[in-house]
């Protein structure tokens, strides 16, 4: 049967099957009627049985004609495939990719991006970190590709595919009095000094979330704009902090002690999100794909002294 049968045949047959009709398939591939009966009689004998059967007006398939009707499907559903495949890796060869980041994710979207950049050398990445309030005002205007969050805004309507763990972890100098305590409470820990983030920033409204849901106000010791502000103010004893176990990643274990605190640490996710409206482009669905597929999405047990 290989050696005779065209694809043309196999179209033909294809489209009389789902259309029950000569006529129809004939006007959908834009095809004489009588080609389409030749090409069909042609067909039915290189097979060797009949295929169809015409009773009246309608036309039925015989059991061996549903046998290749699904076989015939199988074989343009691979095709179909193979040639989005390809399609996708030509798109993939070139084009752009336009990341922004909240400031947090910067301890490892570069890291992500750097990996799918050396996957798709030819490929245009750039990425901007910033602060919330500009990520949450691009997407609003529907500027890049994909935004890295710790939380979705409520107020536009976006896509939020949680791509990663973050944890938030409550971190004190290691030589504290609290490092080695077990099981510590909220009302405990409310009672040190705290460093806290700057207002709006989601790491601090986790913070302020979790001890409210106990009825406990804490009062910041000092605010500082960054991360890595805040750990430098642990290390000088100037208090204790609590902040996503990603910024840690470049610190040497054991540099921080890690509070065992009833309540932490907070489980939050990252979030890839952009606009609802939004068509992703082939590179961008494809990066979103990586991120879902082929990494860990738990950051490291920090060096702790729990
Ligand atoms: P941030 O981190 O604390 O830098 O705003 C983002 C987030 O965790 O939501």
């Amino acid at each position: 049967m290989r050696n005779h049968t065209t694809f043309r045949q196999l179209e033909i047959f294809e489209a009389i099957a789902r259309l029950s009709s000569f006529t129809r398939a004939s006007e959908e591939l834009f095809l004489t009627q009588p080609t389409v009966s030749m090409q069909m009689k042609k067909l039915t004998e290189t097979v060797g049985v009949a295929l169809i059967e015409q009773v009246g007006k309608k036309i039925h398939l015989t059991p061996d004609g549903q046998q290749l009707a699904l076989a015939t499907r199988e074989i343009f559903g691979i095709l179909d495939r193979y040639t989005m495949s390809v399609a996708e890796r030509q798109g993939l060869k070139q084009g752009q990719l336009r990341l922004m980041a909240i400031t947090t994710a910067s301890y490892f979207a570069p890291r992500l991006l750097g990996e799918f950049a050396r996957l798709y050398p030819g490929i245009d990445v750039s990425l901007r970190v910033t602060n919330k309030e500009q990520v949450l005002a691009s997407i609003a205007d529907n500027l890049d590709d994909l935004y890295f969050l710790g939380q979705p805004p409520d107020d536009i309507d976006v896509v939020a595919t949680p791509i990663m763990d973050n944890p938030i972890e409550v971190l004190a100098a290691p030589d504290h009095p609290l490092a080695h305590k077990k099981n510590l409470t909220l009302e405990r820990l409310a009672q040190e000094p705290w460093l806290m983030r700057e207002k709006g920033s989601g790491t601090r409204n986790a913070i302020e979330r979790r001890f409210a849901e106990h009825g406990i106000t804490i009062r910041p010791r000092m605010e500082l704009g960054s991360n890595e502000a805040i750990k430098q103010a642990i290390l000088a004893g100037l208090g204790i902090s609590a902040v996503s176990r990603h910024a840690l990643t470049l610190n040497q274990p054991g540099q921080f002690a890690v509070l065992d605190v009833q309540g932490f640490p907070i489980l939050r996710h990252w979030y890839a999100v952009y606009p609802a409206g939004r068509q992703l482009s082939v590179v961008a669905r494809a990066f979103l794909d990586y991120l879902l597929g082929s990494h860990d999405t738990t950051p490291a047990e920090p060096g702790s002294m729990k």
